[in-house]
């Protein structure tokens, strides 16, 4: 059994981990630990101090240490006297504010809970458990039910609330976050993902200041500029020792990460949509979901956090035909092309590449309506036949004939005021009457949370999938939104609509990945603007980012990689100088960054030297041969890329007889040392050979002396160097 419940502590363990909470004589459920695992029940840790300030519940009668401010709480409610951040925070009828949750009761069960109409981990029953806790207002007919899904095996623990209302009036929700947590213990620091458009999930790691700190989204997709994904960890913890933590929200929309150092120096997280972009009026009877936050923890440092992150994401949320599978090497016209193509350049590209091993050609932005830029267009999902003459189907059928599959781009969220649907729907784009609406990218955004306009997307998506074998979907998304109003919503509903955004987002989604399962979905918003546990529920790799450059990639990639599984990853090698920097970086360092990925090309093949189109025949042989190793073998990052000289990465299969260690020295410097790098995760007492040479070294030793890289020459030198067990 996963859970117990002992003099009401509720224990929660894992292989490696436990969870513990309290519901204590007054009903209120405290937050006791979550970390190592342990024997011990951990309420021993909880002081009663005397704060100035900090007040008492009224059943405390004269007990001034009993204060809702200072004890860790398991959901804190805005209202009743704990001034810290509030997990839910309501406004009832009457406009009173205060929301005091007390235990009521418990429920566990077999297998996983899933969520109405939102993504959510999954398991075989007999692999995960299920603990409710029921906790009611006490002056009202609120209750909360805090959700939490135990996967033993996978150090995982997962969190939601579900808000009901028993009561006869409505009640608005202010704020419902997924997860909330307090820690008395601990000294933390926190490691968050940041960036823009082009360069995402750059890490940061920072000391706590008292007060709150903050990660959040509010442009309606979980953005390029933060990451609905954190990290708490002890100041001495690295990629291999000390504890942290970690948590990823299950939600592409809008989110918010608070982490609050309070006044005695506890630790408070809190994790879920973001409130300002937020309002939900619960009526009478009805409940409110939250989004699923996911948790594990590791007491040897983040190397193994991420491990089991990237277990759980590929296994356990990312689904259908091509979860495990290997994927298809792509080529993409972007880069190549952008708007300007025909069919025959098109077919050229293919013909190209397919000579040279790709498996499937994906035709980008540009093929459907008057889009010959970017300013038109969208909403338009009928092939134009002055671009593509004789339509999709023949240019299907003649890229099939190559033995390649074919994928194509839509971008179903949008509309171009420029366009046949605009003409007949203005009214479907999101804008407030009486002001001009915000563009971006000269585009204006389609109302998702109306069933007409996904279904109108369902039929025009699904009409071109049946007219042509298209085997892959590229879902991209390019703006943020704002002007927040559906025209079905009323006035004082309007606050929910950036979360029915996103649940009818996921709707059309399922709808379609349940008429097509054959079809690999590919995520994209402007490269890794919406990359997110949710979105891979849905399409199991990501365009990563918009950068193509592979020195840059090394960054966003190493910054992906803390919670996201490699195989997550879409990655291409493009054409030199680089769009994005206009770097020159060596073909063999382009393809050694983009193996860390779900690989692919992004550039006319027909361009390149005889030399180079040999060396791109042979990177597809090598990535065939080492893909499944790549994508199901455990990732290491060897270096910091944000400020070593190189950025180096390893996989090691599961049974530890293959090691593939890949990656790039960034600058030479003259009498260039040789620097080893220290593997890990090997057998210490197995012997490994160094592809193409004699070199035999034992696992031990290159976990501690470390394996030579190579003399660079030049900047940019890629690395890869594979082992096998002898
Ligand atoms: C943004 C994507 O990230 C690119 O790869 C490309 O698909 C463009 N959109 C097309 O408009």
């Amino acid at each position: 059994m996963a859970v117990r419940v002992e003099d009401r502590i509720f224990y929660l363990e894992t292989k490696n981990t436990m969870y513990q909470m309290k519901a204590d004589e007054h009903g209120v459920l405290l937050h006791l630990w979550y970390g190592r695992k342990t024997e011990n029940d951990m309420e021993y840790l909880l002081s009663y101090p005397d704060v100035g300030f900090a007040g008492n519940i009224y059943e405390a009668e004269d007990c001034r240490t009993y204060s809702l401010n200072t004890l860790p709480l398991e959901y804190g409610t805005a209202g009743v006297g704990d001034h810290r951040i509030p997990a839910v925070s309501v406004t009832h009828a009457d406009g009173s504010t205060a929301l005091d949750l007390r235990y009521q009761e418990y429920k566990i069960c077999k297998g996983k809970y899933s969520i109405p109409e939102l993504p959510a981990v999954y398991a075989p029953e007999e692999e995960a458990e299920t603990l409710e806790i029921i906790l009611k207002d006490t002056a009202t007919d609120i209750r909360v039910i805090l959700k939490y899904g135990i996967m033993e095996n996978l150090d995982v623990i997962t969190r939601s609330a579900v808000i009901v209302n028993d009561g006869g009036k409505p009640v608005t929700i202010n704020r419902a976050h997924s997860l909330s947590m307090d820690m008395p213990y601990g000294s933390w620091e926190w490691v968050h993902f940041h960036g823009r458009h082009t360069m995402e999930r750059q890490v940061e790691r920072a000391s706590l200041l008292h007060g709150v700190q903050e990660s959040g989204s509010t442009r309606g997709m979980s953005s390029h500029q933060q990451n609905p994904s954190v990290l708490l960890c002890e100041e001495n913890c690295t990629e291999t020792s000390g504890f942290c933590m970690g948590a990823v929200l299950m939600y592409s929309g809008g989110f918010q990460t608070q982490i609050e150092l309070d006044q005695l120096n506890q630790t408070r997280i809190v994790m879920g949509i973001h409130p300002d972009t937020f309002q939900w009026v619960l009526d009478s009877k009805e409940s409110f979901y939250t989004p699923e936050a996911v948790l594990s923890c590791s007491c040897e440092g983040m190397e193994k956090l991420s491990l089991q992150f990237h277990k759980v994401i590929r296994e356990n949320v990312c689904r259908g035909k091509y979860k495990m599978a290997e994927r298809p090497v792509l080529i993409n016209n972007w880069e190549a092309t952008y708007f300007d193509f025909d069919e025959e350049k098109i077919f050229n590209i293919a013909q190209k590449a397919s000579e040279l091993g790709v498996d499937m050609m994906v035709l980008d932005d540009g093929w459907f309506g008057k889009r010959d830029n970017d300013s038109t267009g969208l909403g338009d999902w009928f092939v134009n036949e002055e671009k593509l003459k004789g339509g999709l189907g023949k240019l299907v059928e003649r890229i099939n004939g190559l033995g390649m599959k074919f994928g194509l781009w839509f971008e179903p969220e949008m509309i171009s005021e420029d366009s046949e649907l605009y003409k007949v729907h203005p009214d479907w784009a999101v804008r407030i009457p009486g002001r001009s609406p915000m563009r971006g990218r000269f585009q204006l955004v389609l109302d998702m949370t109306r069933k007409e306009v996904r279904d109108y997307l369902f039929q025009a998506i699904s009409r071109i999938l049946d007219s042509a074998n298209v085997e892959y979907i590229k879902w991209d998304m390019n703006r943020s939104i704002s002007d927040w109003y559906s025209m079905d919503l009323s006035s004082g509903r309007q606050g929910e609509m950036p979360h029915r955004y996103v649940l009818g987002l996921y709707e059309l989604l399922e709808r379609l990945m349940t008429a097509y399962p054959d079809v690999l979905f590919e995520g994209c918003s402007g490269g890794g603007g919406r990359f997110d546990a949710g979105m891979l529920y849905y399409c199991p790799q990501i365009w990563c980012s918009d950068d193509t450059d592979a020195y840059e990639r090394t960054k966003i990639q190493y910054g992906t990689s803390f919670f996201y599984p490699i195989s997550a990853v879409g990655s291409h090698v493009s054409a030199v100088p680089n769009h994005q920097t206009g770097r020159i970086t060596p073909l063999s360092a382009r393809a050694v960054t983009a193996m860390a990925g779900s690989f692919g090309y992004e550039l006319d093949l027909n361009n390149l030297s005889e030399e180079e189109k040999t060396e791109v025949a042979e990177q597809i042989v090598r990535f065939k041969q080492y893909g499944p190793l790549i994508h199901n073998g455990r990732y290491y990052r060897l270096s910091n890329p944000m400020k070593d000289k190189f950025g180096i990465w390893s996989f090691v299969s599961e049974d530890k007889k293959q090691v593939l260690v890949q990656g790039m020295i960034f600058r030479t410097e003259p009498n260039m040392l040789r620097y080893p790098v220290r593997l890990r995760g090997l057998d210490p007492a197995k012997k490994y050979q160094l592809k193409d040479t004699e070199d035999v070294y034992t696992g031990q030793a290159l976990m501690s002396g470390g394996i030579f890289l190579p003399q660079a020459w030049g900047d940019y030198v890629p690395v890869e160097l594979y082992l096998t067990e002898v």
